[in-house]
């Protein structure tokens, strides 16, 4: 059960009929719900432009929590007392009266709890409609209490950097920071937040985290799934905008961060800023040496053909969208000088997981016979985000035996073996953040653009000089051979833990 206290709460979910509410949204609240996280005074008004009765929405997310929810089909009494606090409001985002029905409701709510509740409008649709919905927002006066009223916003942020500037400039315009919620729900899972906690609460590490002993980072999150029924946007974007721009690029900021005086949000965002300000840029010539893409073309996976992700439905047949990309990058401060950080992430490949690898450097001499040392290894840390959630210290270990054989062994941190209770959901973390006001997992304006700023040159010569090898990797291969060397000029590969099974 709860320790923190959140305040009476309505949540007014845009999109309310889509996907993201069906698979993600709702099943998190239903989650904070039955473990005693959301208030006692709670309201969810999904909205949308389908014609549906407060029941058929409830019947709607029963399915959709029976389908999608960590704690498998929602309890019948449980159920009955959650759905009285669901209810559906048909809405044109265009029309003025929706939003006076919003504040009509917010009201009647607020004059029946006798409190003034947080009131989180969450935009879960195409960015397209975050300029006409926030605005309107405003306009009806439905955020002027900085206090207790916050705006959710999903990625993508902006196409480019341009646009990012644009949508920040609006939001600016329209709400106090504070009131901001730019998602990525990359910061909420259980084992990136714990990225943090495993540097800042050990001693042992930060005398070692730095150019002395790191010889190289690897920030790898890869997919078994194609772009299934997102085609339309998919070729739109491409996975720089997709993962890199966003996702990756938190990931690798957690990694060379420096130490946050406290545990502040924007004391944190700062030192997530500064790596970013601190990425070497790329001119052309780096580009071409430093950055792979990849389109996967057809294949087998596990005895059933796939089609290449030019035959993907939504997709132009010509596309020159890349569905994988690698690319190695500096962090030019006195930490990481001259450490590379190699980051790649791909669809339809041999295994899906998320595993960032930090590689020490090697012994200063060996003191081991050649036969003693045959299976060595430099030190690893690897860091396993999904679908295993672990941190392993890959170190070297006599082989038991008389004679003296050195083996490669894992010293390993298992969530499963560790911890009997289920972790949350990132969605769970990140909702019941924005109840709390909380703004430390959520991205700022400002990194939004730095990230962009990063990526735009590589984005331009991909789109000015169209790929003439796509598709270049086969479905559940690991990308492109050009990946492979990517790292392989430098002495490295790729690492990944070998898993089960990892079908997602
Ligand atoms: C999303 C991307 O942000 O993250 C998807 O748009 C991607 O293309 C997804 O599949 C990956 O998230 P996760 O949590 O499954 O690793």
């Amino acid at each position: 059960m709860s320790t923190i206290k959140s305040e009476p709460t309505v949540f007014v979910i845009f999109g309310g009929t889509g996907d993201l509410n069906a698979r993600k949204l709702a099943p998190a609240l239903y989650n904070l719900f039955l473990d005693g996280w959301l208030p006692k005074q709670f309201s969810i008004i999904g909205t949308g432009r389908t014609q549906l009765t407060d029941e058929q929405f409830r019947k709607n997310l029963n399915e959709d929590i029976n389908n999608f929810s960590r704690s498998g089909k929602a309890d019948k009494e449980k159920w009955a007392e959650f759905q009285k606090n669901v209810y559906y409001q048909v809405s044109d985002a265009k029309d003025a009266e929706t939003y006076k029905e919003f504040g009509k409701r917010v009201e009647a709510h607020a004059a029946e709890w006798k409190v003034r509740p947080n009131v989180i409008y969450y935009l879960a649709v195409s960015p397209t409609f975050f300029p006409i919905i926030t605005s309107n927002l405003a306009k009806a006066k439905l955020t002027d209490d900085v206090e207790h009223v916050r705006v959710v916003i999903e990625k993508p942020f902006g196409h480019d950097l341009e646009s990012a500037k644009e949508l920040n400039k609006l939001l600016a315009g329209l709400f106090d920071d504070k009131q901001i919620y730019h998602i990525d729900h990359y910061l909420g899972k259980e084992t990136v937040q714990n990225i943090m906690a495993f540097r800042f609460a050990n001693s042992i590490l930060e005398p070692i985290w730095n150019r002395n002993y790191i010889e190289h980072v690897q920030i790898s999150v890869t997919e078994q799934l194609g772009v299934e029924d997102r085609g339309d946007y998919y070729d739109g974007s491409g996975a720089m905008r997709d993962m890199i721009q966003n996702h990756l690029l938190q990931l690798l900021c957690l990694v060379a961060m420096e130490t946050p005086v406290s545990f502040n949000a924007d004391e944190i965002r700062n030192r997530k800023v500064d790596v970013l300000h601190a990425m070497r840029r790329f001119s052309p010539e780096d580009v071409r040496m430093s950055a792979v893409r990849g389109q996967y073309a057809k294949g087998w996976m596990e005895g059933k053909e796939v089609p290449g992700y030019r035959e993907e439905a939504k997709v132009d047949p010509n596309s020159n969208t890349e569905t994988f990309a690698a690319i190695k990058f500096f962090v030019d401060n006195w930490r990481w000088q001259g450490v590379p950080f190699y980051v790649r992430t791909g669809k339809r490949l041999h295994q899906s997981s998320s595993v960032i690898t930090i590689q020490f450097k090697d012994v200063p001499h060996k003191i081991f016979p050649t036969e003693a040392a045959e299976s060595w290894q430099q030190n690893r840390l690897i860091i396993s985000i999904q679908p295993e959630m672990s941190i392993r210290l890959q170190v070297q270990a006599k082989r038991p035996g008389l004679d003296m054989i050195l083996n490669t062994v894992d010293m390993v941190f298992d969530y499963k073996g560790t911890y009997t209770n289920q972790a949350p959901e990132a969605y769970e973390t990140l909702l019941l953040d924005t109840m709390l006001g909380d703004q430390t997992l959520f991205m700022r304006g400002d990194q939004i653009e730095a990230a962009w700023d990063l990526i735009m040159p590589i984005l331009s010569t991909w789109t000015n000089k169209k790929s003439l090898n796509f598709p270049n990797y086969s479905a559940y291969s690991w990308g492109p051979e050009s990946a492979e060397a990517l790292i392989a000029r430098d002495g490295f590969t790729w690492f990944s833990l070998p898993l089960k099974n990892t079908k997602k």
